[in-house]
């Protein structure tokens, strides 16, 4: 497969090295605005592209693809606020997507456990839940798109919350909030933890990943899974399907 690369950051280049290690050619990266000019001929020949970039790029390399026609794997973080109106247009131009806030098999079984975990505290409101994660501080997000993803997937499955916050100095703990709590620490990959807690004892899972080949492989699977697709997909379904 052609694959383009939006992003050539630290995943820009895992996945390149991924890429290339399962028998696809990188047809153009594109690290820039100026980038999108001046490779506009190697993007006609792309397959599939994938985007790692920034919050504040992310929109437009995905209304560029949606332009090229270019299915797109999309693992940038930050971008929820738009989510809804992309989701629309790649389902009425029938063109191919798919995303996840993260991209490793672990933390989408670590998903998982926090859905069972969820369904399981449903009964019992003595504990409160909390997340915890901590990156590099090269992380633009905050909190992370894993913590917001674990989130929303614990408020599905438990009746007494239905929001979360971010942890900052001026906001406190309401009962129907889960408190989120970001470090940045370098060079962390990602951690994440769920804590829950009552009076008498705390139950904590956490997944860390090791170092980044994880995500890239993840996306490199997802790219492969893409070609000759059409519809908007989140990583989760096609792998646990
Ligand atoms: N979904 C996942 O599994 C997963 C895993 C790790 C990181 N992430 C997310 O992926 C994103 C990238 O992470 P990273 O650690 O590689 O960041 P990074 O800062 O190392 O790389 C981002 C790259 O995007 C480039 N960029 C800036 N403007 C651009 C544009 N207009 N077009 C294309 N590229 C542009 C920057 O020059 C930079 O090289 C972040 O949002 C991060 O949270 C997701």
């Amino acid at each position: 497969m052609n694959i383009a690369l939006l992003g050539y950051g630290r995943m820009g280049k895992a996945i390149e090295e991924l890429a290339m290690e399962r028998g696809h050619i990188i047809i153009a990266t594109i690290d820039n605005e100026t980038d999108w000019q001046e490779k506009n001929d190697r993007l006609l020949k792309a397959d599939v592209a994938i985007d790692f970039s920034t919050p504040n790029s992310v929109i437009n390399n995905i209304k560029n693809c949606i332009e090229l026609n270019l299915p797109l794997v999309v693992g940038t973080t930050g971008w929820n606020e738009s989510f809804e109106d992309i989701k629309n247009t790649i389902l009425s131009k029938e063109l191919a997507f798919i995303w996840a806030s993260n991209f490793s098999i672990g933390v989408n079984i670590f998903f998982k456990l926090n859905k069972e975990l969820a369904k399981l505290m449903n009964k019992y409101d003595e504990y409160d839940v909390s997340i915890k994660e901590v990156h590099h501080a090269g992380k633009l997000d905050m909190p992370s798109g894993t913590a917001i993803s674990i989130a929303n997937e614990v408020i599905t499955n438990l009746d007494r919350k239905n929001n979360w916050e971010l942890d900052t100095d001026s906001n406190d703990n309401k009962p129907n909030e889960i408190m989120i709590y970001a470090e940045r620490i370098d060079p962390v990959a990602g951690t994440h933890t769920t804590v829950f807690e009552s009076e008498i004892d705390s139950i904590e899972i956490t997944h860390t990943a090791k170092n980044r080949k994880g995500f890239a492989t993840g996306a490199v699977i997802a790219a492969e899974w893409l070609k000759d697709k059409k519809g908007f997909y989140e990583f989760k379904e096609v792998f646990f399907s």
